[in-house]
């Protein structure tokens, strides 16, 4: 069967790509944000996960705002990135897993998840640049990638309760796949930062540091929080921190936390890294 080995967390942020690609992780300003990844890089050489479902919303590259959904899975054997701006080079394609993605749609509809099904899905930043955070960067990838979008661009947003709510129902789909498989999920995105409007720019450090102790010790009182108030305390975009909802949901009530680690500003943004593993 297939199993939830570790759940993990990251930022996006576009210039983090950039600096991988200029070769300027060990630089000053970047060392210590790209350092607080060292101890998931050695659980992954160590744990060697088959596949990873990547929990990420989509910057207009695939859905433009014509067009959102609350929740789509790929299903694809195969995800390409394309030119989005940035400065970013697009990478290699990505390795799916068709046949798994479709078990877990499937699951998940009859939990009453009604996900977009998608079988040709242009990944942006918001998916490419937590894998090359994670794995570095390669011609062909290592792992096995799904992606998993949310939307958290275009209002109506899922609840913070709600993407909790799909982590849990992503468990039972998993686990009920029946090939022996090693899984991992990242939650993407956030944490604190807001690139437009009168706040561009604001990172609420307080918050960041009390939402990861919720994340990790007590989901509930982080679903428990409406998307305005999150919004209100960590900025328009640091609403994407509701994807880590989804990792969060899918390891099960207690989890062990192997690492953590914040540093802010990075780009504009308040930056979080966890490493948890299931109690169960
Ligand atoms: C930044 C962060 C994001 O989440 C994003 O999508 C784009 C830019 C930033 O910090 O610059
Ligand atoms: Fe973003």
């Amino acid at each position: 069967m297939a199993k939830i080995i570790g759940g993990i967390t990251t930022s996006h942020i576009p210039a983090v790509g950039n600096a991988i690609s200029d070769g300027l992780t060990q630089e000053h300003y970047w060392k210590r944000f790209f350092d607080g990844y060292q101890p998931v890089h050695e659980w992954l050489e160590e744990k060697k996960p088959d596949l990873i479902i990547v929990v990420y919303n989509d910057h207009g590259l695939n859905f433009f705002l014509d067009k959102v959904p609350t929740f789509a899975i790929g299903c694809a054997d195969a995800y390409q990135n394309a030119d989005e701006g940035w400065g970013l080079k697009p990478t290699a394609p990505f390795d799916g897993d068709a046949e798994f993605s479709w078990h877990v749609a499937e699951s998940l509809i009859n939990q009453e998840f009604d996900m977009c099904t998608c079988q040709e899905m242009l990944v942006d930043h918001g998916f490419v640049n937590p894998m090359r955070v994670l794995f570095g960067d390669h011609e062909v990838w290592p792992i096995k990638a799904i992606p998993l979008a949310v939307n958290t661009v275009q209002h109506p947003l899922p609840s913070a309760r709600r993407c909790y709510k799909l982590g849990q129902a992503l468990k039972v789909a998993i686990e009920s796949y029946p090939e022996d498989m090693k899984v991992a999920i990242a939650g993407t995105g956030g944490m604190s930062h807001q690139l437009q409007g009168e706040r561009a720019g604001m990172i609420n450090v307080d918050y960041d540091l009390e939402t990861i102790e919720s994340i990790i010790n007590d989901p509930d009182s982080f679903a428990d929080q409406s998307t305005s108030h999150i919004i209100e305390q960590a900025g328009t975009e640091g609403i994407e921190t509701i994807m880590w909802m989804v990792m969060r949901g899918a390891l099960g009530e207690k989890v062990t936390c192997l690492h953590k680690h914040y540093h802010a500003p990075i780009s504009n943004t308040g930056a979080g890294v966890l490493l948890l593993e299931s109690d169960a």
